[in-house]
């Protein structure tokens, strides 16, 4: 049985995990259409997996005991200066996912649930590869310059296989 204060942590993960798939999809929204199929793709496609992330979280709150929380959608941002712009901000949000992550798992230690903390660790190791492949774009997006973003918007679709084939991509 899940503690109260372990399942709200969770119903809070639960919350941002959706969040972050509203927030790429208003972003994949933003991509296509200003002419970037490409990083709209890798966007949709990262918008399925938060999703996933979400439905994780839900299904283990419920398995231990708990009753996971369906939130209200939050508006998010849907207006970005450039892809470098855009990928900053899901750069800054993973950041922001990480540490909500790591909280999840210092509160698990405190409380010594120790079932929680080991589910955890898909999403620890999760989070490396996420924040470690938008790094990757970001200073991909830095070195094309805006000269070469067709090009760029065509190679990123290649990135998006390599992460899909990675361990912790479920
Ligand atoms: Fe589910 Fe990208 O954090």
């Amino acid at each position: 049985m899940l503690k109260k204060k372990v399942e709200e942590i969770c119903n809070r993960q639960v919350e941002r995990e959706g969040y972050s798939s509203n927030l790429y999809l208003a972003m994949a929204v933003w991509a296509e259409t200003n002419g970037y199929p490409g990083v709209a793709d890798w966007l949709y496609a990262q918008a399925e997996e938060e999703k996933l992330h979400m439905l994780k979280f839900v299904k283990y709150i419920n398995e231990r005991g708990g009753k996971a929380v369906i939130p209200a959608m939050k508006k998010p941002v849907s207006e970005y200066k450039s892809v470098e712009n855009l990928f900053q901000e899901v750069l800054k949000h993973e950041e922001f996912v990480t540490a909500s992550i790591n909280e999840i798992v210092a509160l698990t230690l405190e409380e010594k649930d120790f079932n929680t903390q080991n589910f955890l660790q898909w999403f620890v190791t999760e989070q490396v590869e996420e924040e470690a492949s938008v790094r990757t774009i970001l200073d991909k997006v830095r070195l094309v310059g805006k000269n070469n973003m067709y090009q760029f918007d065509k190679d990123i679709m290649g990135l998006r296989a390599q992460a899909t084939n990675s361990p912790a991509t479920a």
